[in-house]
């Protein structure tokens, strides 16, 4: 169980503490995993009550019952867990910019106390600069002041920085917590088990066996009514230094001399920093053109809401990373992620080299395939991997079979949104999910010289529900190889 603690949700009202913190809360709670003396306090600055916030929470909840396209969707809301979540419930008024709102906290708040940032970006300094002032993350008596910052910190290396001088100008390291939602995901968590904890993988996961790389996070949307957030963001921004960088980590770090946070989070920048400068030779930015999705006609990008008829933000990047280390000297890290593309999916493919030499070879072309091993994320998570054997019969023919298993099989699928580890380890003060200044710097001074050559540069056009511009088939083209196919 999590200590006693008051966590205060600034952005009470808006959509991230409605979809993920309050399901995930639902879930601790669940799970025994709060302490009786757990509260919430949300701070909006629109006027709520404590008894309007909780019907209105109350029905979004329930609303989520069943309706498969929510992210939360248990079959109902049960009302011992929820009865528990609801009376702890209190808000209160506040404008972010002034300071009678931390003063007004102040007032309120003892003891241990987590802030959730639930709020846009902009704000993220200025609260955490409000909540220093005003004496709120000083840590006395034993007791803990922590915040959790959303995504995304900062939109290059120099923002980026300044938000970290800026916040850490107000508090230690050790308090702030960044999240990247990827990290609360189970099976990416796993990752690490899979690599580590099999001795039959760990010798192969290197450069003498491993030929390349591929990092997908595919989705089939578009980017909704999110547009006045994308237009200036784009998909490398969104996407790379954060949620993609974390699969990377995840795959290539070196392994930790314990799974402690700072070993680990030591291993990931290290494993950032070894990333060579990415040449826009080496990337593809692609933008969304009208298309069909799903068996309906699909908007291009420059029609959806809030987006420039003539935008030139990417929607779709592909890139190929090279890390300079011991391990993968030689071996391409192949990335993409996209929005409305032909399928929805998150994995790793681990491509291996092909066996030494084909004793099996028995007409032209009929080589072993090599063997791929795929780690699923989303949307079932899993993994499956390419072996060769014997096609039964009187001849020596070879074929390629898939072996795998799904998480399903094995564990009960819990409903939950992926926030529910990221509170708790906030709350038990174990930082290792989460994003530490050195790394994200790191992550963002990799991408960096791309953002700068994308200034002025032009889009590849690909149609909605295709599977990318075919620039990004030349990249791997070149190098005589291929993305496994989406769709
Ligand atoms: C978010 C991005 O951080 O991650 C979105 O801002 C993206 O644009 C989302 O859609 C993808 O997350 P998931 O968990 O749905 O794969």
């Amino acid at each position: 169980q999590a200590p006693p603690c008051t966590l205060v949700v600034f952005g009470a009202g808006g959509d991230l503490t409605k979809r993920l913190l309050m399901p995930a809360l639902y879930n601790l709670a669940g799970g025994g995993l709060l302490a009786e003396k757990f509260s919430i306090l949300g701070v909006d600055h629109n006027p709520l009550t404590d008894d309007g916030w909780r019907d209105d929470l109350t029905k979004t909840m329930e609303s989520f019952a069943g309706d498969p396209s929510a992210e939360f969707h248990p079959e109902r809301i049960d009302p011992q867990p929820w009865g528990f979540i609801r009376e702890r419930l209190h808000v209160m008024q506040g404008d972010f910019s002034k300071a009678a709102t931390f003063q007004d906290l102040a007032g309120r708040l003892s003891g241990n106390v987590v802030f959730y940032l639930a709020v846009a970006a902009r704000f993220f300094g200025p609260v955490v600069e409000g909540l220093g002032k005003a004496g709120l993350l000083e840590q006395s008596d034993g007791a803990f002041r922590r915040v959790i910052i959303e995504k995304p910190f900062g939109s290059d290396l120099a923002s980026a920085k300044a938000l970290n001088e800026t916040i850490l100008a107000q508090g230690d390291e050790s308090q702030f917590y960044r999240i990247d939602h990827f990290l609360g995901k189970e099976t990416v968590q796993s990752i690490l088990v899979i690599r580590f904890a099999n001795a039959l993988l760990d010798p192969v996961w290197r450069r003498d066996y491993v030929d390349h790389v591929e990092i997908t996070a595919a989705e089939t949307i578009g980017v909704e009514e999110r547009g006045r957030f994308y237009e200036p963001t784009g998909a490398l921004r969104d996407m790379v230094p954060n949620h993609l960088f974390q699969l990377l980590t995840m795959v290539a770090m070196e392994p930790p001399g314990s799974f402690d946070a700072e070993a680990v989070r030591d291993e990931k920048t290290r494993l950032v920093t070894a990333i060579r400068p990415i040449s826009p030779e080496d990337a593809v930015r692609g933008q969304y053109a009208a298309g069909r999705e799903g068996g309906r006609d699909a908007a291009a990008y420059r029609d959806e809401p809030d987006v420039a008829e003539d935008s030139r933000t990417e929607t779709y990047v592909a890139l190929k990373i090279a890390i300079e280390n011991e391990r993968w000297s030689g071996v391409p890290f192949y990335l993409r992620t996209g929005k409305c593309l032909a399928d929805r999916r998150t994995e790793i493919a681990v491509h291996f080299k092909p066996a030494p030499f084909t004793l099996f070879k028995v007409k032209e072309g009929a080589d072993p395939s090599s063997n791929v091993m795929r780690l699923r994320i989303d949307p079932e998570p899993g993994s499956a991997t390419r072996l060769n054997v014997k096609r039964p019969g009187p001849q020596m023919h070879l074929s390629a079979i898939e072996t795998g298993f799904r998480y399903a099989d094995f564990f009960e699928p819990a409903s939950t949104v992926g926030y529910e580890t990221l509170i708790y380890d906030c709350m038990i003060g174990d930082p290792t999910l989460f994003q530490r200044a050195d790394t994200i710097e790191a992550s963002w001074a990799a991408v960096d010289p791309l953002i700068q050559a994308w200034t002025d540069a032009p889009v590849c056009f690909y149609a909605a529900g295709s599977p990318g511009p075919k620039e990004a088939d030349e990249l791997l083209g070149r190098d005589g190889r291929a993305w496994l196919p989406l769709g």
